[in-house]
């Protein structure tokens, strides 16, 4: 038996007021009084929005938001709020994007904006018949999928399709049905979950099968946004240059080792700006990395080419399931702040304006590696987070900052010598 206060089990933990859940959090965890007017600043997200956004809500985590500058895409300049932990990020596609600034920026359009939502139907002894007699229903699907959301459908989205496949797997054939819905500026997963569910049972009856599964599909491959971009050869610094990155990109596409970080670098970018609009950024996430083995292995969601006059051609697709409406993004101050810095009308455009950030971040990453290393860069900004960790306040960031990277240690016991040399030589 627990002492109370050292228990994971606390009654009611979910009824009381936030004040008293971090009463008995601080119970729990010995939080000084400190540590409590820490967790009761909840910044610039309102308490009470906080409190309805999850649940049993003691706090909020604050992630700075940088601007990425020089961007232009589809010929018109964007300053892009980009929410992250990890230094070099935003600077990465600052640099990039001030690199084809004067060739004219990214260029990007989107396949559309439908979502995927799945129905799983099991026990049935003729799967290919019954997957027929579903086909045969596409018009009483319509309507069905309609009529759980006639806001969407007067917004122009709706249901679009109807499909059906056999699917083998290790417990027999099943049928698995897709719903193929515009969800338009909503990112969508309420709207189709809930056309899955409505759907289900009829489908069930239509064929006599057990309906299972009713969920939207991460794998949005009917939403896929693109960017692609031009550098010139001479803004990069030569032939060179080009060539490593070339290199870099022929090693991501061939080995799924190497694709992994490849892939993570342009989601560095990516997630970054899914963030800060209040967007789902694990779905973004999921959706990129199956997309990335969509051929049966996994590799690179970008391509790398010299173009015949010698330069630099990159381009950018992957699955972009992002929203202007519902979830964070409507809800969160923040979030309404990025979108309107970002001066995006559509979900579409915000997509679009994503993926081009995408490929901004992978440009600076491959040039990184194909030239000094990333540690050089990263380490001079590191080097901040490792002198504030150390103690370093105001003006002492960037003094002891400068001292560790001249050193060429950025380390936590380099950074306590120096603020105390530092503060001796000012005492
Ligand atoms: C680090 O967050 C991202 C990189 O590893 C990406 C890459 O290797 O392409 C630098």
């Amino acid at each position: 038996m627990n002492h109370p206060g050292t228990t994971s089990r606390i009654a009611g933990f979910h009824k009381l007021d936030r004040t008293g859940r971090i009463d008995a959090v601080a119970r729990f965890a010995g939080l000084d009084v400190q540590e409590r007017s820490h967790l009761e600043n909840t910044g610039n997200l309102p308490a009470d929005v906080a409190d309805h956004m999850i649940e049993n809500v003691i706090g909020t985590m604050n992630i700075p938001i940088g601007i990425a500058t020089n961007m232009r895409i589809d010929g018109r300049d964007r300053l892009i709020p980009m929410a992250t932990e990890e230094s070099s990020v935003v600077a990465a596609v600052c640099n990039a994007a001030r690199q084809c600034y004067d060739n004219g920026g990214f260029t990007t359009s989107m396949s559309g904006t439908e979502m995927i939502a799945q129905v799983q139907l099991t026990d049935l002894p003729d799967p290919h018949h019954a997957r027929l007699r579903i086909l045969e229903r596409e018009a009483e699907v319509r309507d069905l999928c309609n009529a759980c959301d006639p806001v969407l459908v007067r917004l122009g989205g709706g249901f679009r399709e109807l499909q059906a496949r056999v699917l083998d797997t290790p417990g027999g054939a099943m049928v698995i049905v897709h719903l193929i819905v515009d969800t338009r500026d909503a990112m969508g997963a309420n709207a189709v979950n809930t056309m899955a569910e409505t759907l289900a049972p009829h489908l069930a009856q239509w064929t006599g099968a057990t309906s299972r599964l009713r969920i939207l599909s991460n794998l949005a491959d009917r939403r896929v946004a693109r960017a692609r971009c031009v550098w010139k050869v001479d803004a990069i610094g030569g032939p060179e240059v080009r060539d490593g990155i070339l290199a870099a990109y022929h090693f991501a596409a061939a080995d799924p080792y190497r694709a992994a970080t490849h892939n993570k670098g342009i989601m560095n970018g990516v997630s970054a700006v899914v963030l800060a609009t209040g967007n789902d950024t694990r779905a973004v996430e999921a959706g990129a990395h199956a997309y990335a083995a969509r051929h049966g292995h996994y590799g690179s969601l970008s391509m790398w080419e010299a173009t015949p006059e010698g330069d630099l051609a990159g381009s950018l697709e992957l699955p972009l399931a992002v929203g202007l409406v519902g979830g964070a993004t409507r809800v969160h101050p923040t979030a309404q702040l990025a979108l309107k810095i970002l001066g995006v009308g559509t979900a579409e455009e915000l997509a679009r304006v994503i993926a081009a950030v995408g490929l901004a971040q992978n440009f600076s990453a491959l040039k990184a590696l194909a030239t000094t290393g990333i540690q050089k860069g990263h380490m001079a900004l590191h080097a901040r987070n490792i002198a504030i960790m150390a103690g370093a306040t105001g003006e002492e960031v960037e003094a002891v900052a400068r001292a560790l990277v001249a050193q060429g240690r950025v380390r936590m016991d380099v950074a306590e010598a120096e603020l105390q040399a530092l503060r001796r030589g000012r005492g």
